[in-house]
């Protein structure tokens, strides 16, 4: 699996440097969905939604102790969950796949439906107390980090489709301030 950085095109399958599935926004309708006022065919029911690639995993971190888990896999969720600001990083949130015969661990980030919030309150994050995140970034990641611009997320979201709010906007800004800050740190 390569790892790149920068945006993904909107039909490629590969992957971005933190590892999350690639995943589109879809819309659907259907009269099994839950329609409290009555189901007609019309635009006001359509539901929005996502749909994710399924990676294969040999089950989630909450299965077991993370002292095997990669500094690196640990680092690429970590930088993901500060810039994202996931208020929803509890250890069944990441995947735990072997990608090859000598078992190389690969985490998976999965379930981002709470990222970008309004306001800081309730970040925990699982892998604060796993020793991996006591170790410094290595120097990929921290040409990742340099290389982030929330200017140009906020656009890319805007051109397909999610115009973020001011508040949501404000909180990718002050995280890839945060992370960008952070690594510039002795
Ligand atoms: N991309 C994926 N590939 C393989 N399995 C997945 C993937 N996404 C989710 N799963 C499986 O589905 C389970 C639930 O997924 P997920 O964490 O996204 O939803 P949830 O926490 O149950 O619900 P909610 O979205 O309401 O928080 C995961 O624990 C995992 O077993
Ligand atoms: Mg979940």
């Amino acid at each position: 699996m390569v790892l790149v950085n920068g945006p993904r095109s909107l039909l490629s399958a590969e992957v971005g440097f933190a590892g999350v599935p690639p995943i589109v926004m879809v819309q659907c309708l259907h009269k099994g969905f839950n329609h409290p006022e009555g189901y007609e065919c019309a635009p006001k029911n359509v539901k929005i939604g996502s749909l994710q690639m399924f990676m294969k995993n040999i089950g989630c971190c909450e299965d077991m102790g993370p002292r095997d888990f990669p500094v690196e896999e640990v680092h690429k969720i970590s930088m993901f969950d500060i810039r994202m600001v996931n208020t929803d990083r509890q250890a069944g949130n990441i995947l735990v796949s072997k990608e090859d015969e000598e078992g190389y661990i690969v985490l998976i980030p999965i379930d981002h439906g709470y990222c970008l919030p309004e306001n800081f309150e309730d970040c925990i994050f699982d892998w604060l107390y796993w020793p991996q995140a006591h170790q410094p970034y290595s120097p990929d990641t921290v040409e990742y980090i340099r290389s982030l611009d929330a200017e140009q997320d906020i656009a890319l979201l805007k051109f397909y489709g999610w115009d973020l709010s001011i508040e949501c906007a404000r909180t990718l800004r002050i995280s890839t301030t945060l992370l960008k800050k952070g690594v510039e740190k002795p």
